[in-house]
């Protein structure tokens, strides 16, 4: 989604917005802007497309002592991308900043019109900055003008906000979309949608609530919660160890992250392994106590691999599991039984919708863990308990080594939760701890494997369509494989079970639909096989994977053979990744920033 960031300080602040935009890039990424207000003067600039537009533009302005500014790069909800959509936006003499959705905004935009206020832009954002300009002409300060425009609109927001009448002050408020600040003994003060772009720059951060507002200038930080009531910022210690991730020689950070997958999923398996058990020393093993069920709640990727999970959890622990989409579960009023334990997943753990599942979840008094990818994120600090993935920062919009390390943790916790169950035998957890150990290995690319794959991705540019098909275990895969392609190559994909394609999808078998099987050697094979004979019989074109020869394919993939499905399944992901990949690098698109998505998705 959008990112925000803010300074307030001495050093040139064109470039420390710009360097904390490019850190938050990914988040969104049609269009970005900055304002800097220095001795009463204001320069802005926007730019749509990529940050580098942007930089560009502002080459040759700079900044040498005390200045305040804002930055955003954005990801479009209401309005095109377009330069005037773009932020900051401007009121007679402020400027402003939001990630999120100011849901009243049409009655607000209505009554400021009538008031004679002109738009310029068609977003929900420029609401803000004109109310609080209205409210400035009766205010006595510019943060009475400030806290009332908070307390008249509604939504979900952080903002930032500069303005002339308090040229030395940056205002903030946050509800519903993470923003940080932090500070450093030089006294200067950064904000920024999530702590990656204040790495390097502040030693200490405080991570703002729900409801928190107020404003900083170069003395001090005034802090109020959503009741009105000053408080202390909370700071704690911020890491010095910048984990932004470069490319390092490979062409994409997609690329790079499929590559990493060995190294982080040896990460998250750290310390979690003995030889008889799995170990999670952060859960309280109360935490299962009078749990009858597992309800898993995600979005996107992160459903894919809730989904697995449920496969392991009826399958290992022997414990009922249902997996929900959260912008669905959201509105479904759902019956929630306080016997269940209520899972969400997210790489980022900001993603508006499941955020707010887990939030009703609470609210319902059900036990709640997180298995989250990023600390302190609004989920971390929100859920009972939580496990953290550590798959490193992602970057690549399409997620792959946040997937891996969120299946690896499914299969631990399964395991977890089957010994204090006692639904497996010892023999066969101890095989199982040592089968997870092997991750790493079955996730490694190897060249041969890779190679094989850009030269028959060549073969997969066109057609009218992909299926991607499994069973079991191998469907969630089939579903994270089409939605991989389509993310990167905007060719249509779908991920279906095997044995449903004949009662519907295989009306569109012909030579230009694309059949990608997942024909693992240890779970149903010759099932799944009798699938994929059906559609070759129907002359669909198959690209079969599998570690078993099979010639009804078209092309064939021979991954290696592993002695459990579970390993076959990593290898498989690998593939269906790279596949993706170099589909896309053919097509040249943006493998990166693919069109019209965002990295996490603060909106609902
Ligand atoms: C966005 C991203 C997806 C991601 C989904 C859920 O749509 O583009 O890659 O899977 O959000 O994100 P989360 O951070 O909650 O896992």
């Amino acid at each position: 989604m959008c990112g925000i960031v803010g300074y307030l300080g001495e050093k040139n602040t064109k470039e420390i917005l710009l360097s904390g935009l490019k850190e938050l890039e990914y988040r969104g990424y049609d269009s970005a802007g900055i304002a800097v207000l220095q001795d009463d003067n204001f320069e802005s600039y926007k730019a749509v497309g990529k940050l580098v537009n942007l930089e560009e533009k502002t080459k040759d302005f700079t900044t040498e002592s005390f200045a305040v500014g804002i930055g955003h790069t954005r990801w479009a909800t209401h309005g095109k991308p377009t330069e005037l959509n773009a932020h900051p936006h401007l009121g007679e003499s402020s400027y402003v900043v939001h990630n999120g959705i100011i849901e009243n905004y049409a009655e607000l935009k209505k009554q400021l019109q009538a008031d004679g206020v002109t738009f310029l832009s068609q977003t929900d954002t420029e609401v803000i900055v004109h109310l609080f300009e209205k409210n400035l002409k009766d205010a006595s300060s510019a943060f009475e003008a400030f806290e009332q425009t908070i307390q008249e609109i509604q939504g979900a927001y952080a903002i930032l906000l500069v303005t002339k009448s308090e040229d030395k002050t940056i205002f903030f408020a946050k509800y519903g979309s993470p923003m940080l600040v932090g500070i450093n003994a030089e006294g200067e003060k950064y904000f920024a949608s999530s702590d990656t772009p204040l790495i390097g720059h502040c030693t200490d951060v405080n991570y703002f609530e729900d409801g928190d507002y107020g404003y900083v200038d170069a003395q001090s930080i005034a802090l109020f919660d959503k009741e009105g009531r000053k408080k202390e910022p909370h700071f704690t210690k911020l890491s010095t160890n910048k984990l932004s991730a470069q490319k390092d020689g490979y062409r994409f950070f997609m690329e790079k992250e499929i590559y990493e997958q060995s190294n982080v999923i040896t990460d998250t398996l750290l310390g979690r392994l003995c030889e008889e058990e799995v170990l999670f020393d952060e859960l309280d093993t109360q935490l299962f106590d009078g749990i009858e069920e597992i309800k898993l709640c995600a979005c996107g990727t992160s459903y894919h691999s809730a989904l697995s999970a449920s496969y392991m959890f009826e399958r290992y622990s022997k414990i009922k599991t249902s997996v929900e989409i959260a912008s669905e579960f959201r509105y479904r009023q759902p019956i929630m039984s306080k016997d269940t334990l209520f899972v969400v997943i997210s790489q980022s753990g900001e993603t508006a919708d499941t955020l707010e599942t887990l939030k009703m979840a609470k609210k319902a008094g059900l036990k709640t863990l997180v298995i989250c990818n990023v600390d302190n994120s609004s989920m971390v600090r929100l859920a009972d308990a939580c496990i953290l993935t550590r798959a490193g920062v992602e970057k690549g919009v399409a997620s792959t080594k946040a997937f891996a390390t969120q299946v690896t943790v499914f299969w631990m916790l399964s395991l977890y939760v089957a010994k204090l169950r006692d639904t497996l035998s010892q023999e066969e957890l101890s095989r199982q701890i040592k089968l997870l150990r092997e991750i790493p290995t079955s996730v490694k690319v190897e060249d041969a494997m890779h190679e094989r794959i850009k030269r028959l991705s060549k073969r997969y540019l066109h057609g009218h369509g992909f299926f991607f098909i499994g069973r079991d275990l191998f469907f969630p895969l089939a579903l994270e494989g089409a939605l991989k392609l389509k993310e990167i190559s905007y060719l249509h994909a779908e991920g279906y079970p095997s044995g449903e394609m004949k009662h519907g999808p295989i009306a569109l078998a012909d030579p230009e639909l694309f059949t990608i099987a997942l024909l693992p050697q240890h779970l149903l094979y010759e099932k799944s096989k009798s699938n994929v004979e059906e559609l070759s019989a129907r002359d669909s074109t198959i690209c079969a994977i599998s570690p078993l020869e099979f010639d009804k394919a078209d092309d064939f993939i021979q991954t290696k053979k592993h002695n459990d499905y579970m390993l076959e399944f990593f290898e498989m992901m690998v593939v269906v990744q790279l596949l993706s990949l170099e589909i896309s690098v053919r097509l040249g698109n943006d493998v990166d920033m693919p069109r019209n998505l965002a990295k996490s998705v603060t909106v609902e």
